[in-house]
């Protein structure tokens, strides 16, 4: 009987075997396309309560970054993938004097402006990219006129430089080759960054504590207040020109309760288009602070954005890259990375072609991000 049964149930189980293999489950190979991995890395800085900005030197691997809080420009060399390999740190006047701004020059290629908040000043710098170690040299001083009070931004268009003067909420002009030549206009609180408008030629600033934007035609001296709606937020703080023919561009912190994840496109007529990010709370909720445009914007439409906890300790720190329809109407796709570190402030953010660079105000870090 025993026997019997093993028998039958040995039976069963080759007859369910022969079921199986007649009836397989298909398997077969599909396409396994993947995008590329996505690497975040922070790399520690000297310490310093605040960092700010950070600008590449073009044609070189130097990168420098403004330490505000004790005046301190980080002069580092990064390899590739925009990871620090090694790093200097020079006090810029006293360690209350405040360096901000950094920017560019055109006109001495290779030197950068920048901003000494507390001294009141403009700096032409040659950065001395030869060695870390060599201290950067002063070209030029130039000081803001009274009663112009706090540069944070600097820019130089031309023979002039445009500076935010933060501290008592005007805008200055001034020619640096003659800078007993300029003008100061007066804003809201507080003029932050300025940008020149590829279509029309005006200087715009954005002001962070008015939700308003200043419009300035410097062949008339005429300014013009430019408010934005409360439905998109208020706060505008990165402001930038974006590919001719297609305006200025700037972020919203938020309204009063939250990030509106809400971008500013400023036309040659002054009318604003507001996009808002959609494909996720995070970024629905962001909160703005900065923005890039991608080093092939004109072909592939792309925007780096980055989301501070600055404004809100509830808010992420977070790269966004948004990718436009080739009429920079409409956002086709968001892709989102939260830094490591929460609660950084996460502050500047630089593009390469290879890699992209964010400064953390609040934790002395460099954020690298890039993909392989
Ligand atoms: C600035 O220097 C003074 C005098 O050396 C020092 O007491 C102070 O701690 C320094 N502050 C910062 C922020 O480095
Ligand atoms: C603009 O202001 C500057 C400085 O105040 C002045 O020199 C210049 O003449 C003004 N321009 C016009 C068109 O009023
Ligand atoms: C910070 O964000 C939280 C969550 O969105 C919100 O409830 C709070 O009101 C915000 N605080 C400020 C000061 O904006
Ligand atoms: C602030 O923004 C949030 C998110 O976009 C929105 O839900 C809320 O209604 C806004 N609040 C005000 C006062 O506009
Ligand atoms: C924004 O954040 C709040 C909480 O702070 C949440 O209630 C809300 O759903 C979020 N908005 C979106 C669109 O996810
Ligand atoms: C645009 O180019 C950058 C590299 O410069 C790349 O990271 C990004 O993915 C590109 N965007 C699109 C939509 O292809």
């Amino acid at each position: 009987m025993r026997i019997t049964k093993r028998i039958i149930s040995s039976l069963l189980s080759l007859l369910s075997i022969q079921f199986i293999a007649t009836n397989a489950l298909p398997i077969t190979p599909v396409p396994a396309s993947r995008a590329a991995s996505r690497y975040v890395i922070e790399n520690p800085l000297p310490y310093a309560v605040q960092t700010h900005e950070v600008i590449r030197v073009p044609n070189t691997n130097v990168i420098l970054i403004s330490q505000m809080s004790n005046s301190v420009l980080l002069k580092a060399t990064v390899n590739n993938q925009g990871i620090i390999q090694d790093i200097g740190a020079f006090q810029l006047g006293q360690n209350t004097s405040a360096l901000h701004g950094l920017a560019l020059s055109k006109n001495y290629p290779g030197h950068v402006w920048v901003t000494l908040q507390k001294d009141n000043k403009l700096v032409l710098l040659d950065p001395m990219v030869k060695s870390i170690s060599f201290p950067p040299t002063v070209i030029k001083e130039i000081d803001v006129p009274a009663p112009g009070l706090g540069p944070h931004y600097v820019g130089e268009y031309g023979d002039e430089l445009w500076s935010t003067l933060q501290d008592s909420s005007d805008v200055l002009r001034i020619n640096y080759k003659t800078p007993s030549d300029y003008t100061i206009y007066k804003g809201l609180p507080r003029p932050i960054f300025i940008a020149q408008h590829p279509d029309n030629g005006q200087f715009y600033t954005g002001e962070d504590n008015s939700a308003s934007i200043m419009k300035i035609e410097p062949a008339t001296n005429k300014t013009t207040q430019l408010s934005i709606p409360s439905s998109a937020g208020v706060t505008p703080v990165g402001l930038i020109a974006g590919p001719k023919g297609h305006g200025i561009w700037f972020t919203l912190l938020g309204n009063a309760t939250h990030g509106t994840g809400t971008i500013g496109n400023l036309h040659a007529d002054d009318t604003i288009t507001y996009h808002t990010l959609s494909s996720s709370p995070l970024s629905s909720n962001a909160s703005l602070l900065h923005l890039a445009f991608d080093p092939k914007a004109k072909t592939n439409y792309t925007i780096w954005l980055l989301a501070s906890s600055i404004i809100n300790s509830s808010a992420l720190d977070m790269i966004i890259k948004v990718t436009f329809d080739e009429s920079w109407s409409k956002i086709v796709s968001e892709d989102i990375v939260v830094t490591p570190t929460h609660l950084n402030k996460a502050h500047r953010i630089l593009v390469s072609p290879n890699n992209v660079l964010a400064t953390e105000l609040a934790s002395s870090k460099l954020v690298s991000y890039y993909t392989l």
